[in-house]
């Protein structure tokens, strides 16, 4: 007899985990199946985000901030600080040491809440109204599990360029870029966004020349204009080369280099070479060997699996969540929409406002964005307010010495409810916190210029960008 379960999940990654706990929550039986194995073979739970993603990348984010800022920059406080040395051995260490620790972290809740984790490969089997049959092959064999109500939470895995090998050790996506056992002296980075922009500054900071090649004529499309104007400047300033509008030719690989050919934004052939290449253009859902067609579901064009607004497929007890389904690829929406599912399927009536899903760039400075940007606003017509401050003009930002950057808030010209708010500053991933809480319970701008904020904080800037609104900002 199969093993049978009110709740399957399929990845334990931040939506399939996070999905698998409130289910567990809400009192009912729960198996997660996950097939991820580090290096040595061990399997591990987490996913993209905590084993080759959101953790380990903010892990050297950190220390190669920490690194440049002793390296050059503590002398404005008056500390000298000789010979300051970088090993990249104990730094990937560390990283892996926070993996390690967030990785157990999820298998003492898996513990804790009683769910069972069956490691391996999940394959759907058969479905009809009543349950779903999955194998799951793993170490030991392979076995047929049972569930009254499905979950595929499968993720994405890296876009590579056609013909272009990722061997992980001179090209490499997400997974090498964030294991060099060295610095490299000079980095390629194909793609400007979110991957090339966390990693290409990683490298940099710890002393590689970075150049950065985008086939976009428009740095960080997504962003609001004035956000991803200042962010390419600000940058460029550090030492990130960025090259904007380009056409990746041929790539060669050679044991110890790599050689790009690429058309530049004039259309002129220019050739790069580097001891290392990230590919990091975008990621693709991951649908691999999942038997989509033995319960009739299938893929989109774009190779997502479609769902409606609160992630069912078309199948009544069969839902999809995070990556693999539509829009952004940020861990927290996959949690959000774990955590709505599981309530769904408890018969509960859960919501996810995509609106107020905000946006993170842990660069440093960090970019932070949550609801429309001004481009959105003027194509759909809407008649807005703008209110801009800057850091410069905050003491607390001074004293840090992190006074690049501003918030800028966008209202409604007539209701006054906040639209969107764009930040560029340190902290820029704690500060939007309020401006999501605020559109969340329909906030105007006006209210954010009455709430008390602590002085001295970075907050005020949120307080006096809301007053700028009206153009009544104090300080400037
Ligand atoms: P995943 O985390 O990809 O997990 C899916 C899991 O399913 C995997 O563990 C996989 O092994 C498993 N699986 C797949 N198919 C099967 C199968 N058939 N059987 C069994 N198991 C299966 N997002 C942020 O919000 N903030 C960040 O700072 C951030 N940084 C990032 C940095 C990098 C370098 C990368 C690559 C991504 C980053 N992201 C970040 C994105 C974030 O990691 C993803 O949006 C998030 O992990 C998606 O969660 P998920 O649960 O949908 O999928
Ligand atoms: P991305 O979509 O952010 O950026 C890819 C970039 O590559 C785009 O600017 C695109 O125009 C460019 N590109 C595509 N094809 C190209 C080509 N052939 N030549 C040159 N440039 C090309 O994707 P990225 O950076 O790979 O990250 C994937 C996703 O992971 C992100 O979209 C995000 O959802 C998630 N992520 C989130 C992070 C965060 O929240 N801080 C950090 C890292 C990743």
């Amino acid at each position: 007899m199969s093993k049978s379960f009110d709740v399957i999940v399929i990845g334990a990654g931040p939506g399939g985990y996070i999905a698998a706990i409130r289910a567990a929550q809400l009192g009912y039986s729960v198996a997660c199946i996950e097939q991820w194995q580090d290096p040595h073979g061990e399997f591990k739970l987490g996913g993209t985000c905590l084993n080759v993603g959101c953790i380990p990348s903010k892990a050297l984010l950190a220390s190669s901030e920490l690194f440049e800022n002793t390296a050059h920059y503590v002398s404005e406080h008056g500390i000298s600080i000789k010979d300051v040395g970088m090993d990249v051995v104990r730094m990937m260490a560390r990283k892996d040491g926070i993996v390690n620790k967030m990785t157990q972290g999820i298998e003492f809740l898996f513990r804790k809440n009683k769910m069972n984790w069956l490691k391996g490969h999940g394959r759907f089997v058969s479905a009809s109204a009543e349950s779903v049959q999955i194998e799951v092959s793993g170490a030991g064999g392979a076995q047929i599990v049972t569930g009254r109500n499905v979950i595929i939470a499968t993720g994405s895995k890296a876009r590579h360029l056609p013909d272009v090998k990722v061997d992980q050790h001179i090209v490499v996506d997400n997974e090498g870029g964030l294991a060099f056992e060295s610095v490299p002296r000079t980095l390629a980075v194909i793609g400007a966004g979110v991957i090339g922009l966390e990693l290409g500054s990683v490298w940099r900071r710890l002393g590689a020349r970075v150049k950065v090649l985008e086939a976009s004529p428009a740095f960080l499309a997504a962003a609001d204009e004035g956000v991803s104007k200042e962010a390419l400047k600000l940058l460029s300033k550090q030492g990130l080369s960025i090259a904007l509008d380009v056409r990746i030719d041929a790539v060669k690989t050679r044991e110890k280099s790599v050689t790009i050919a690429y058309s530049d934004a004039s259309g002129k052939s220019q050739t790069l070479n580097a001891d290392r290449l990230i590919v990091a253009i975008g990621r693709v859902p991951n649908t691999d060997e999942l038997g989509l067609e033995n319960i009739d579901l299938s893929v989109n064009e774009r190779g997502f699996i479609d769902v409606d607004d609160h992630c069912r497929t078309r199948l009544p007890n069969i839902y999809a969540i995070g990556d693999v389904v539509r829009g952004p690829m940020l861990a927290h929406k996959a949690e959000d929409e774990g955590v709505m599912v599981a309530e769904l399927i408890d018969g509960q009536k859960p919501h996810l406002d995509y609106n107020c899903i905000p946006w993170v760039i842990y660069t440093a400075p960090e970019v932070a964005w949550v609801g429309k940007t001004e481009q959105q606003l003027k194509q759909e017509g809407c008649i807005y307010k703008v209110g801009q401050f800057p850091f410069a003009a905050n003491g607390r930002a001074l004293g840090m010495g992190h006074a690049d950057g501003f918030v800028k808030m966008l209202a409604d010209a007539h209701s006054d409810e906040i639209l969107g708010v764009h930040i560029v500053s340190s902290n820029a991933s704690d500060l939007i916190a309020e401006a999501v809480t605020a559109m969340e319970f329909k906030a105007a701008s006006e209210d954010i210029a009455r709430i008390c904020h602590p002085h001295p904080s970075l907050s005020e800037v949120m307080r006096e960008a809301a007053l700028a609104v009206e153009r009544r900002a104090l300080n400037i």
